[in-house]
């Protein structure tokens, strides 16, 4: 599990440094004495020597040699230790000593990483949000949410509160009857959405009974919001996304990329007179527009909404059970259409994302585990375990991204043959975000229906990931100009 703490650094005493550090994070110890002629510099830590000078010790666990780098400067003598993607086996002691002419110098570090809202067991954490102002970071979990202050400058141990939000007696005991209570009836916080700048839009699972609440961040107070739809399963993997500037009855709208009463689609509530919700706006017409997907991101883009998912590749040979990465669009415009399209989305585009390393036998990676958005680039996470753990983050352009969905369409002429790019377009042509989806003619109904594909994939920045890390990653967190220097993406820039 990924768990994050802020970093601060202090000094105890004049030879051992504590270094607080977050699990996932980087850490590198400076040693500060030199060798001289050829008397090496040792390593130490909690697993033994380390390193000589600047050899890795082969005999290290290998997924710690793996996260083991030596940055030498050997023309002045200099090795320090680099540790990338710590774990909590890494807390300990860690020493440099350097024997110079018979004299032994030695420097100790003590590695420390703390636990965020500690609790002695699981509390999965997995759902994080900074607030607009950045001051607070919301934790989504198991029966709680909480609220850690981060201020201007992290520290440690940081202010938090955790509000409780167990699941409702009579939800929690009609769900043990079919399931196991802990996880899968407890309440587990899957939805973290600023409403405001001080509220936040919560939903927990609710003993398999999924329910809204609305918290206020700055006196913590909150209020039912009574049943919404999120996941009812702990581990569904979907995604929402709030859009506070798209106004229907005085609020903003949900988007959800999830699975709803087993129909796995993109949806927003639709609102009656009364401002209540009466139906959803939704989509999937065929396993072509999605076939077992699992989504990881979602993100407001212009007049349009963006979904990132995995799922099921359909215009591959079907034995071949290929999993693709994919990015889909639809317009916050988008009403739905007539006949066909009803309720439906009229301007669902698909496409494949494609991140794979270079040369003459590239290596794809199609598992997308998450993704963030920074300035207009989308950082996107990919795991493979073929051999040993491999992740990978590709960056992809927003306007490439755009560029795709306003090129040509993939096409499949009869049940099997192979998926070619479509030819006789109708006009106008189908996908554009227009102001009045229900004006749409059969033609151009008929062909979005039959054509979600694009045919074209999306293709990473700079032609290759521009991040491998030899480890299972699982999260990506995008870090604001306070944590700079201290996650993933802030160090890849
Ligand atoms: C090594 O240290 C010297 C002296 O401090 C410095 O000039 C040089 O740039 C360093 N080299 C590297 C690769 O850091
Ligand atoms: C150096 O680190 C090792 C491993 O953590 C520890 O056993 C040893 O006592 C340390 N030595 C000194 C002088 O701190
Ligand atoms: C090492 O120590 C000896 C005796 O203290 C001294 O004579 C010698 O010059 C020293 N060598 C270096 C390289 O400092
Ligand atoms: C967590 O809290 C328990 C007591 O509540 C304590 O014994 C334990 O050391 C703490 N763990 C960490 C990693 O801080
Ligand atoms: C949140 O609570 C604060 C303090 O009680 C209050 O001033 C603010 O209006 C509340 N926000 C909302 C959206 O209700
Ligand atoms: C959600 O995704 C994770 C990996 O990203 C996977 O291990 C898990 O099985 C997925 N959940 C479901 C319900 O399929
Ligand atoms: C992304 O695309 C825009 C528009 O084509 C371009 O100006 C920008 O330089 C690109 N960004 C990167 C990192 O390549
Ligand atoms: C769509 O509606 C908006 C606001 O009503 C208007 O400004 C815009 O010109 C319309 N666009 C088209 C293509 O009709």
């Amino acid at each position: 599990m990924w768990i994050l703490l802020f970093a601060v650094i202090t000094i105890h005493g004049v030879h051992t440094r504590t270094v607080y550090e977050f699990v996932g994070s980087t850490v590198t110890f400076k040693c500060p004495y030199v060798q001289e002629d050829f008397n090496k510099v040792v390593w130490k830590g909690p697993f033994g020597v380390y390193a000589h000078s600047n050899h890795r010790n082969t005999h290290l666990p290998s997924d710690l040699y793996n996260r083991l780098f030596i940055i030498s400067n050997s023309s002045v003598g200099r090795f320090d230790l680099k540790l990338v993607n710590l774990q909590y086996s890494d807390k300990g002691q860690y020493n440099c000593s350097v024997t110079n002419n018979g004299t032994k110098k030695s420097k100790t570090f003590h590695l420390s990483l703390p636990v965020l809202l500690n609790s002695s067991k699981p509390s999965y954490y997995r759902y994080l949000k900074l607030d607009p102002s950045s001051k607070k970071l919301i934790v989504g979990h198991m029966n709680y949410a909480s609220i850690v202050d981060i201020l201007d400058k992290p520290r440690f141990p940081v202010n938090s509160i955790s509000i409780q939000f167990p699941s409702e007696a009579n939800k929690l005991s009609y769900c043990t009857l079919s399931k196991e209570k802990v996880p899968y009836c407890q309440n587990h916080i899957r939805v973290l959405e600023f409403r405001t700048d001080d509220t936040v839009i919560l939903c927990g699972t609710n003993a398999d009974s999924p329910k809204g609440f609305e918290l206020n961040i700055t006196d913590n107070s909150h209020i039912s919001l009574g049943s919404v739809p999120c996941a009812n399963d702990p581990f569904d993997n979907f995604t929402t996304t709030y859009i506070r500037d798209h106004i229907q009855y005085g609020k903003g709208i949900m988007y959800y990329g999830a699975t709803l009463h087993t129909e796995a689609t993109i949806f927003r509530p639709m609102y009656d007179s009364a401002g209540r919700v009466s139906e959803y706006q939704k989509g999937v017409i065929s396993s072509n527009w999605m076939k077992d997907p699992q989504f990881v991101g979602s993100f407001p883009l212009k007049e349009t909404v963006l979904f990132f998912f995995r799922e099921t590749a359909t215009e591959v040979d079907p034995s071949e059970n290929k999993i693709y990465s994919r990015v889909a669009k639809i317009c916050k415009s988008d009403i739905g259409g007539n006949s066909i399209l009803r309720n439906k989305w009229t301007s669902y585009q698909k496409a494949r994302l494609q991140c794979f390393t270079e040369g003459s036998s590239p290596v794809y990676f199609d598992d997308i585990q998450d993704i963030v958005e920074k300035d207009g680039i989308f950082y996107s996470l990919y795991t493979t375990r073929i051999k040993s753990p491999i992740s990978v983050i590709c960056a992809f352009n927003t306007s490439d991204i755009e560029a795709v969905f306003n090129g040509p369409f993939k096409t499949q002429v009869t049940q099997n043959s192979l998926w070619t790019e479509a030819k006789n377009i109708p006009q106008p042509r189908p996908g554009m975000c227009i102001n009045n989806s229900m004006a749409q003619s059969e033609d151009v109904l008929n062909f979005i229906a039959n054509h979600p594909l694009m045919h074209k994939s999306v293709q990473p920045l700079y032609g290759k990931p521009i991040f491998v890390l030899y480890d299972h990653l699982q999260k990506l967190y995008k870090n604001t100009q306070e944590y700079d220097g201290k996650c993933v993406l802030c160090r890849l820039r």
